[in-house]
């Protein structure tokens, strides 16, 4: 057997050993764990979801299985979650190619926690110090990425957009007059030239975007970052989802031995997001337009919405400067003055 090949798999199988697997990491959401007995895969598991579960199931206490109907329905329903992730994890791969995304191995399972992990991770345990249980949910198995191991080796940068909807911002003129440039290249009527490319990166853009813009003076990166924004089209307009551009998530690297530029996305869809990303958002963005002033957003909308308009810029802006024809379409006839400063106050209040 190929070593390679396996290892991954094995580890699904270490996961689920008797040993408390060992924090590395820890993101916005994702906690990142060692895998005992492997160096090539981490375990990856939700904060919100499993410290959602820490003090529901007590029934699990001496069983995995839940006994309650309580316990049978959060059960039901984190299995539906994670075999939705799974679905979404293949989009994934087909939109931007199998060479490009780590591989992954998701499943429902049993995690090994004691009360001191449980403790240090939540603040707070429903287990005593070194008491153990299994917990069940998505357990996430990837491909170990060496950028971001060592990204001072692999000449790291990352494509990184920043959140202006967030919070009200300083010069909302400014925010105003850049969102209704972009909509120039969400609309398909304007011609692409029309389009201030400064004024959006200003906007939109972080530190890390502008070091890619440098960077993208190299032919041979520029390259790379085209094929890497085709992908992205793919994911948005095939597979419907809004890529996640936070921290990590879509990177860009140089190999130390070889100097040859590449790009990874080890995890580019936004969390425990149910399906239809872009669809979702051209919906709500056609009901704010359409002069549906009191549109009041769930959480999930507003964090949706305030994560589709920046990637759509930052993504159109770059494919404009690349020469690429198509671009993501948000909606047409997305103009008004007025309707950007209700979407700027809808996203204040989640
Ligand atoms: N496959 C991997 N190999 C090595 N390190 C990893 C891997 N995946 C994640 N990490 C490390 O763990 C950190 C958090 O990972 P990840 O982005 O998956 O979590 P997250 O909750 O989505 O974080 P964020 O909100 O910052 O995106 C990364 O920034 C990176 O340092
Ligand atoms: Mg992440």
């Amino acid at each position: 057997m190929n070593n390679g090949e396996s290892s991954i798999f094995e580890a699904t199988y270490l996961g689920m050993g008797l040993e408390v697997p060992r924090k590395i990491a820890q993101g916005g959401d994702q906690i990142v764990f060692e895998l005992p007995g492997t160096d090539n895969a981490v375990l990856k598991v939700s904060h919100l979801a499993l410290g959602g579960i820490l003090g529901s199931v007590a029934a699990y206490r001496t069983t995995p299985y839940p006994r309650t109907l309580t316990d049978q329905i959060a059960w039901d329903q984190a299995e539906v979650r994670a075999r939705l992730e799974i679905i979404r994890y293949y989009g994934l791969v087909e939109a931007i190619g199998t060479e490009h995304v780590p591989r992954e191995k998701l499943k429902f399972g049993p995690l090994l926690l004691n009360g001191r992990a449980c403790r240090e991770l939540w603040g707070t345990s429903p287990l005593d110090e070194h008491e153990s249980r299994w917990f069940w949910t998505t357990l996430r198995y990837q491909e170990k990425v060496p950028a971001l191991e060592h990204p001072e080796l692999y000449n790291t940068q990352d494509l990184r957009v920043s959140y202006p909807e967030r919070k009200l911002p300083q010069d909302p003129d400014r925010y105003i007059a850049a969102a209704r440039k972009w909509i120039q290249l969400s609309d398909p009527t304007p011609r692409w030239t029309d389009v201030d490319e400064e004024l959006l990166l200003d906007v939109y853009g972080t530190d890390s975007l502008r070091a890619l813009l440098e960077l993208m003076e190299q032919p041979e990166v520029s390259v790379q970052v085209g094929k890497l924004l085709d992908g992205l089209y793919n994911l948005t307009e095939i597979a419907g989802e809004s890529p996640d551009a936070n921290r990590n998530n879509i990177i860009l690297y140089q190999d130390p031995q070889t100097g040859q530029w590449n790009y990874s996305l080890p995890d580019a869809l936004i969390p425990r997001y149910k399906a239809g990303a872009i669809d979702t958002s051209r919906a709500i963005l056609r009901d704010f337009f359409a002069g549906h002033s009191q549109i009041l957003l769930r959480s999930e909308e507003s964090n949706l919405l305030a994560n589709t308009l920046p990637v759509v810029a930052v993504t159109n802006a770059l494919r404009k400067r690349l020469g690429r024809p198509s671009r993501v379409e948000l909606g047409s006839d997305l103009r008004s003055y007025n309707a950007w400063w209700q979407i700027l106050r809808a996203l204040q209040v989640a």
